[in-house]
């Protein structure tokens, strides 16, 4: 057994396994950006003209949102968190776009897409591109409903109990096809198991593949400040499994996706998002590319 993976397994073992219906993380990313898009233009990271629309009103969002006028350092921790999560959405944008324009992939796969909205921010870029989104039932539902024609095609899957592959094959996804997946917040969240499982299905077919994925180093994890270790306690959606890039290295070329890259937040912010220069951050997740033998 590689060293990596009995890491991961200890690093797993530490939180128990949790299966929720609703995320609320997907829904406070959707806020961050909703905030992030009202800046001026010339100093908003990103601009997502939905995620206003996918505001989740659960009462424990707004017990956060409201709190923070109340209590300085949790308005500095969700300051904080908009900052890291909109560079990181924005270098994942850059990411995809380059995928689509540059290297000619003609299928964007979002897994753990929440309501992540690039197929609509980004319609006329991504034409050349067919996009599925993944998520658990619940997710993808409530945002048909409040968008309806502005999703693209969803696949509902459990990824800790059915795979990635099994999954898709619900869906117009063609393995012969370039294909790049992007999962972005999400692999934290899986066992050991459904992780080496999803890259194998990642990496599998006769077509070009490549991943996009974010991820939470260890000494992130160990820094975490008390208000967001009490913000993911309160609701419940508590990062399993942190990784170092050279773990995530080692799992990318097992699974066939050696061509390996990875930013910190510095490098994001100097790469692909430099208006963020300046802004007060605390923790971040870097953000990483996996290609396949062949491409360049
Ligand atoms: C932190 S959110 C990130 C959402 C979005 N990618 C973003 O960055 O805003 C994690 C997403 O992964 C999804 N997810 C978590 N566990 C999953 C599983 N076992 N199967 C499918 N989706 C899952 C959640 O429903 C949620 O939408």
């Amino acid at each position: 057994v590689p060293a990596a993976a009995l890491t991961l397994e200890a690093a797993a073992s530490r939180v128990p396994a949790r299966r929720f219906s609703r995320s609320l993380i997907a829904a406070a990313n959707a806020l961050m950006r909703m905030k992030e898009s009202s800046r001026a233009p010339g100093a908003r990271i990103l601009d997502d003209p939905w995620a206003g629309e996918l505001a989740d009103d659960h009462w424990l969002l707004s017990l956060i949102r409201f709190g923070r006028f109340v209590l300085p350092p949790l308005k500095r921790t969700i300051d904080e968190l908009q900052t890291a999560h909109c560079v990181r959405h924005r270098s994942i944008d850059e990411l995809v776009l380059a995928a689509v324009e540059r290297d000619r992939f003609t299928q964007v796969v979002m897994v753990g897409a929440g309501y992540d909205m690039r197929a609509a921010r980004f319609a006329e870029r991504l034409r050349g591109a067919r996009v599925i989104e993944v998520d658990l039932p619940e997710i993808g539902a409530r945002k048909r409903a409040l968008l309806g024609d502005h999703c693209p095609e969803q696949v509902a899957a459990d990824l800790s109990s059915e795979s990635l592959g099994r999954a898709l094959e619900r869906s117009s996804f063609d393995p012969s096809a370039p294909a790049v997946f992007v999962m972005e917040g999400l692999i934290h969240y899986l066992s050991p198991e459904s992780l080496s499982s999803l890259f194998s299905d990642v990496a599998r077919g006769p077509g070009a593949r490549r991943a996009i994925f974010s991820f939470i180093r260890p000494d992130v994890f160990e820094r975490a400040s008390g208000p967001l270790k009490w913000l993911f306690g309160l609701v419940r959606e508590i990062p399993r499994a942190s990784f170092t890039r050279d773990q995530l290295r080692a799992l990318c070329e097992r699974h066939g996706l050696p061509a390996f890259a990875s930013w910190q937040y510095a490098e994001q912010v100097a790469t692909f998002a430099p208006i963020a220069r300046g802004r007060r951050v605390g923790s971040t997740q870097d953000v990483a590319r996996a290609d396949g033998d062949g491409i360049k």
